[in-house]
């Protein structure tokens, strides 16, 4: 007689205990116990394969790579295979960071910017090839995988490449941006033959099909990261940079290397937290920040005050100013050594005054004596609290507007984040110094600040687009979080302040601010603008009883998708299949 077939669920519990074992003695990461987990990001399609992926039992990592590779081909404004970005993991007992951030080709200069007479010529870092740092993404979302993730990466790829080659809808959004950066990309033949077919944005609803990135797509799921960045694809990225005066080669992409970065840890309100580190100064605000609210005692002042308000802008204002200070790891003028000192913070803290504004002229950086439309934040937390916050991008929306043909994807804009010149506002009005200046190999500094926190079994994953508003952004649905005990979709939507030292003025958004509050704040001398947006800030929580849930910020029109329990539950804006 035959041998009865065993149990289709003891196998499964079998296969699952011997991929466990197998992991152990791998020394690699164990997959999930059960399939769960939530996303939250830009774009529903997107969303929709970090889902798939966590419903195959993937972890938050694989999910926050496929989520990020789908970003890739329905969010080109932002996500992208040209461009760069930060993550910050937790998982198991691991808290790591990545940085995939461009660097500046190996003959960037520090005045390449400049006329030559010295005047910055702003275009050039902005716009066209010249624009473009060596992009990272490749490389670094595959190391991402290769050192966390749990399924084989061509399964991770997978959603992204079927999403080009079927093809996805164009939503509204994608219509929107296409739109409203015409005249960006109408400057480059390829560009707008991919974005703007027959010279308009594709219209709503229908389908877009991208066979080139389709076909890239492909090659990296079959190749990794030297499909793109060495031999063929690689001398067409050259040619085509070339071609339009840039100067990122071949060998830039060769050189190209992520980096496992020590992340920003600190402690505030009961709570761990890991953000970035540098070339990001988003942790370094954070934690700063958080450090001189716990000071000031912020958290047992009224929801909603004057006096919180005031106190929020005040430790901006100086944490923008030691921003002044910050760049590339190897020539920064500071780092948490200095900035996060407790006497540095007690002294931030003492030359602030409760019932009057601080002039930002009179905020000195720390001394030895420191919105364009898009980038694009995707949060992940799976069955286990294994947590990812990813923020990645092109700098302006749709970088520098040159799609190289063959390869299917666009060239980041990110060389304007260096101080280009020196002392004068960049694109977010940011004043840079030093640090920041143009090197070869160089990255320049950033403002995104992926963040996990924790307390228990509770965790987050919190992040934005949003170029200096990044920050203050995060922190500020951070705080609603751990200090006001907000549920997760209010304390995304809830209105937001924002200040970064120079200009100096409180920017706010309509309702965050009561008449009263706004006739308080400028008493005190605080000078007032009101702004759109600020932000667009894409969370997941997984509570202490072990529920997951997600919020996508309803700034945007991203998406959430959730996974509870092995049960394909969703919540938040509708997933639809694109
Ligand atoms: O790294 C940075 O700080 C900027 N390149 C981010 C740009 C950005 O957030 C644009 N988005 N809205």
């Amino acid at each position: 007689m035959p041998p009865s077939p065993t149990p289709r669920r003891h196998r499964t519990a079998a296969l699952v205990v011997l991929a466990v074992v197998l992991a152990a003695f791998a020394g690699a990461v164990p997959p999930p116990s059960r399939p769960g987990g939530a996303v939250a990001c830009a774009a529903p399609a997107a969303a929709a394969a970090g889902a798939a992926i966590l419903r195959q039992g993937g972890n938050a990592v694989d999910a926050a790579v496929a989520t990020a590779l789908a970003l890739a081909v329905v969010h080109p404004q932002a996500g992208n295979l040209g461009g760069g970005g930060f993550a910050v993991v937790r998982l198991g007992a691991e808290v790591a960071s990545l940085d995939f951030r461009e660097v500046a080709p190996a003959t960037a200069s520090r005045t390449m910017y400049l006329s030559p007479s010295g005047e910055p010529v702003p275009e050039r870092s902005l716009v066209g090839a010249l624009a473009a740092g060596v992009p990272g993404s490749p490389a670094g979302l595959f190391e991402l995988h290769r050192r966390f993730g749990v399924l084989p990466w061509r399964q991770v790829v997978a959603p992204a490449e079927r999403l080009a080659r079927k093809g996805f809808v164009v939503t509204q959004r994608l219509h929107d941006n296409i739109a409203h950066e015409r005249a960006l990309l109408s400057r480059f033949d390829f560009t707008a033959k991919v974005l703007l077919p027959g010279g308009e944005p594709p219209r709503v609803g229908t389908k877009m099909k991208l066979p080139r990135l389709a076909d890239t797509l492909a090659a990296y799921a079959a190749e990794g990261p030297s499909a793109i960045t060495v031999g063929r694809r690689a001398a067409t990225l050259e040619a085509t940079t070339r071609a339009l005066g840039g100067i990122v080669t071949a060998a830039d992409l060769a050189s190209y290397r992520p980096v496992w970065r020590e992340p920003i840890r600190f402690s505030a309100f009961g709570w761990e937290f890991a953000s970035m580190p540098l070339p990001s100064s988003g942790g370094i605000i954070l934690a700063e920040s958080a450090g001189m609210l716990q000071r000031l005692g912020w958290a047992t002042l009224p929801r909603a005050s004057a006096d919180r308000a005031h106190l929020l802008v005040e430790t901006w204002r100086r944490a923008f100013a030691d921003r002044f200070l910050l760049g590339d790891p190897s020539t920064t003028k500071a780092g948490p050594e200095q900035l996060l000192a407790a006497a540095w913070l007690d002294g931030r803290v003492a030359s602030i005054d409760r019932g009057r504004a601080t002039a930002s002229a009179n905020v000195k950086p720390w001394s030895a004596s420191p919105e364009s439309p898009e980038t694009t934040h995707l949060s992940v937390i799976d069955s286990e609290g294994n947590a990812v916050a990813l923020t990645t991008t092109l700098n302006g929306s749709f970088g520098s507007g040159v799609l190289v043909a063959e390869l299917g994807f666009l060239l980041n804009n990110e060389m304007d984040d260096f101080a280009t010149a020196p002392g004068r506002p960049n694109m977010y009005g940011l004043i840079q110094g030093e640090a920041n200046t143009v090197g070869p190999g160089k990255r320049m500094l950033s403002s995104m600040s992926p963040t996990v926190a924790w307390r228990g079994d509770e965790v987050l994953a919190v992040g934005s687009p949003g170029g200096s508003h990044i920050p203050t952004a995060t922190l500020q649905v951070l705080l609603d979080l751990v200090v006001d005990g907000d549920a997760l979709a209010d304390a995304v939507a809830r209105p937001r302040l924002h200040h970064q030292w120079q200009p100096d003025r409180l920017v706010y958004e309509a309702g965050a601010l009561s008449a009263g509050v706004i006739a308080e704040l400028q008493r005190r001398g605080h000078a007032l603008q009101q702004a759109n947006q600020l932000g667009e800030v894409h969370a997941v929580r997984r509570a202490a009883s072990g529920r997951v849930e997600a919020a996508a910020d309803s700034r945007g029109p991203g998406a959430a998708a959730i996974l509870d329990l092995g049960i394909g539950e969703r919540q938040g804006r509708p997933e639809k299949e694109e």
